[in-house]
């Protein structure tokens, strides 16, 4: 979606502050002994609220209103019976649409007390994703933000999921430009201004590949080690990323 004008602004902005709100209140809600087909319950509560629906579940037909991804999973986990323990790294994805326009964020947690190397991991993926960020702008190549993120994991010793990349996002959860490489590359393509795209890099422990487990869905690093992985929907515009899934209240 290319946003020129201030309605699609404003309608995006609201989906994105949902789909913000949502994730937080789960990670706030997450403790150990609960489900995590109790913890997307409150996610769908949450959604329906606010008027929202699920975009995994309505475009793709995904079994659960929000994907949770726990310890060896790292991506499209799908809720249900496993429960939550202590020093798990627990990845939530929120995605919706209200009124026709979609917005994507997702972040990673530890569960309690965890190694140092997991909460180091988890905060290096918000600067990997951060540093992505800082290179949306009208007129730069898309290859950047992938180089950016790519010098970071590489400075700091991490290793990059390099199948799972971000997108376009608005009128639909994945749109033009599909594919935008979080990883080095020499994508051609350059971002406009209005362009609307998520970041979400995937920084692991020594994981190259995502590999899909036999229920069709879920996703584990390959080799085998923790990923993490944080995304914003942001905006291209002339003062460079605006951010629309930032949660409303800290
Ligand atoms: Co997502
Ligand atoms: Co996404």
């Amino acid at each position: 979606m290319t946003i020129t004008h201030e309605d699609e602004l404003a309608g995006l902005q609201a989906i994105g502050r949902v789909v913000a709100d949502t994730l937080q209140a789960m990670a706030r809600a997450m403790e150990p002994g609960m489900t995590t087909r109790e913890l997307d319950g409150i996610g769908r509560t949450l959604l329906e609220a606010a008027g929202a629906q699920s975009a995994p579940e309505t475009s793709y037909g995904f079994p659960g209103a929000t994907c949770i991804s726990v310890g060896e999973e790292i991506a499209h986990g799908i809720p249900g019976d496993r429960v939550l323990k202590p020093g798990d790294l627990v990845n939530i994805d929120v995605s919706a649409v209200k009124d026709g326009i979609f917005a994507d964020t997702g972040a990673s947690f530890a569960l309690g007390p965890v190694r140092p190397e997991v909460d180091r991991l988890c905060r290096d993926g918000r600067r990997a994703m951060q540093a992505g960020i800082a290179e949306v702008r009208p007129g730069r190549p898309l290859a950047e933000i992938g180089n950016a993120i790519g010098r970071f994991a590489a400075r700091r010793g991490y290793s990059l999921i390099r199948n799972l990349a971000s997108h376009g996002i608005g009128r639909a959860l994945h749109e033009y430009p599909e594919e935008i490489a979080t990883w080095p590359n020499r994508d051609r393509r350059r971002i406009h201004r209005g362009l609307v795209l998520t970041v979400e890099p995937f920084l692991s422990l020594g994981g190259q590949r995502a590999v899909e487990a036999r229920d069709g869905w879920t996703l584990t690093a390959s080799p085998r080690a923790l990923a993490v992985q944080y995304e914003h929907t942001v905006v291209a515009t002339d003062r460079g990323a605006l951010v629309v899934t930032r949660p409303s209240a800290g």
